[in-house]
């Protein structure tokens, strides 16, 4: 009953997408734990390339099961533009199973996160504005509208119309918006709950039942682990829980049905959005493995902040995460460098750190203490075997598996499904 987590061990935008699909080929059930449509992944198959929000990755694969389990927050008419994109373009989704008891963001969560945004000024998030935040708040506030509220038309009302009591205020006199239409939003509702109706099933038995009956179960973890609202780098997070404990919560199974735990890191980091980022380069360097590395957001087009390997971050990963493997992507975008940095530890205020400082102020404060390693300039791209990699090359893999705490599984080396090196089996 092999039960895998595969998460992003950054800032997110890890490449999780192309190991998701890679692992998902092999797998029965792909289900998404956390987080909305705030993710991004591209998945490339053939010449075609697939931008995908909130569809798990397991969609393009034929024989997989895709699941969106109930820690996912779900913006019902991002889903179906999605669905119907996919089926335009051949994919077809009628696998797609839908947790009945995921949250709804509601149109007013869109329009909240929008203006509370704004109305912090320099003290915003840089949210991807998709509403995630305020849905997940009011899921802890117990005023969260479910799926499954979507069928009861004088339930949702009652729900649509208490959380808009105290929000319609707020939106009128404390951001000059104009009030939602308690009817209106319902019917709205109503109707995109209708063509969601043939997805939605009671998931947890579902994929507690396929982990009994000996089938794969991939758990696929949006964003990421220093984005996570209780490990990450708060308040500068999502608002939910990308570590592996989210897989279980997000999805109604057990810790004990899990065997694996795959981190996905990339051979550099980067971070969208506000909050600290040690190995941040603001050099031309920065620009240069922005334009190597094509590093805009999938989302919000945003360009991403771009930083060397930052090892206490994976060390830290691997803790909280309990890694048993680590896919490394992007490999191929670092060729080319005569030489290659890697943070090893922090100094704070002149204090080293070697692990990560859980206090805020003083990862705020954090400076990197890099190692220089020897770079490459041999094209990657066509390497299957991890022997076959430039001395070099080998070496900085090695030393970022040494100093990440886990063994280095897979090997990204570009974009196609094909551009890959497994070095120890992810499934077996
Ligand atoms: P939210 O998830 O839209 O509330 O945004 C909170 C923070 O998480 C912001 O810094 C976003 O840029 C970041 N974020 C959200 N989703 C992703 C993702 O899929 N990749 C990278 N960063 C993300």
């Amino acid at each position: 009953m092999p039960g895998i987590v595969l998460i992003g061990a950054q800032w997110g935008d890890e490449g999780k997408g192309k190991a998701t699909d890679l692992i998902g080929t092999k797998v029965d059930y792909v289900a998404r734990f956390n987080g909305g449509n705030n993710a991004g992944h591209t998945v490339v198959v053939g010449d075609e390339s697939y931008a995908l929000h909130l569809l798990p990755s397991g969609i393009i694969s034929p024989n997989a099961t895709p699941v969106i389990g109930n820690g996912v927050v779900v913006d019902p008419e991002v889903l179906l533009e999605e669905i119907d994109g996919l089926e335009s373009r051949g994919i077809d989704c009628s696998r797609l199973l839908v947790s009945e008891s995921a949250h709804v963001i509601a149109p007013y969560h869109r329009m909240i996160d929008k203006v509370t945004e704004r109305f912090a000024g320099k003290k915003k998030i840089g949210t991807t504005g998709r509403g995630i935040g305020p849905a997940y708040a009011d899921k802890i506030n117990r005023v969260g509208i479910r799926i499954s509220d979507l069928f009861h038309e004088d339930v949702l009302r009652d729900k649509v119309s208490n959380a808009l009591h105290q929000k319609n205020q707020m939106l009128v006199k404390l951001y000059n918006r104009r009030a939602f239409d308690v009817e209106a939003t319902v019917q709205e509702m109503l109707a995109v709950g209708e063509r969601l109706k043939p997805y939605v099933a009671n998931t947890s038995l579902i994929l507690n039942n396929a982990l009994d009956d000996g089938k794969t179960v991939l758990f696929e973890g949006g964003q990421a682990t220093m984005l996570d609202i209780d490990h990450g780098t708060y308040p500068f997070v999502t608002s939910s829980n990308p570590t592996a404990g989210g897989a279980c919560t997000g999805t109604g199974v057990g810790p004990t049905k899990i065997n694996r735990v795959i981190g996905v890191s990339k051979a550099y980091v980067t971070r969208v959005g506000e909050g600290p980022f040690p190995t941040e380069l603001f050099d031309e360097s920065g620009e240069w493995l922005r334009a190597q590395g094509h590093e805009y957001g999938v989302t919000t087009g945003r360009p991403r902040r771009c930083g060397w390997f930052d090892a206490v971050v994976n060390r830290y990963a691997t803790q909280v995460n309990g890694l048993t493997d680590i896919v490394l992507t992007k490999l191929d975008v670092l060729t080319g460098l005569k030489e290659i940095p890697i943070c090893v530890a922090y100094d704070v205020n002149g204090v080293r750190y070697d692990d990560m400082p859980t206090d805020q102020t003083a990862f705020a404060a954090a400076k990197p203490i890099y190692e220089m390693m020897p770079g490459w300039t041999e094209d990657i791209s066509q390497v299957h075997a991890f022997e076959d990699l430039p001395q070099t090359c080998q070496d900085y893999v090695k030393k970022l598996e040494e100093l990440s705490g886990c063994r280095i599984s897979a090997i990204g080396t570009g974009p196609q499904r094909d551009h890959i090196i497994e070095v120890h089996s992810l499934l077996d």
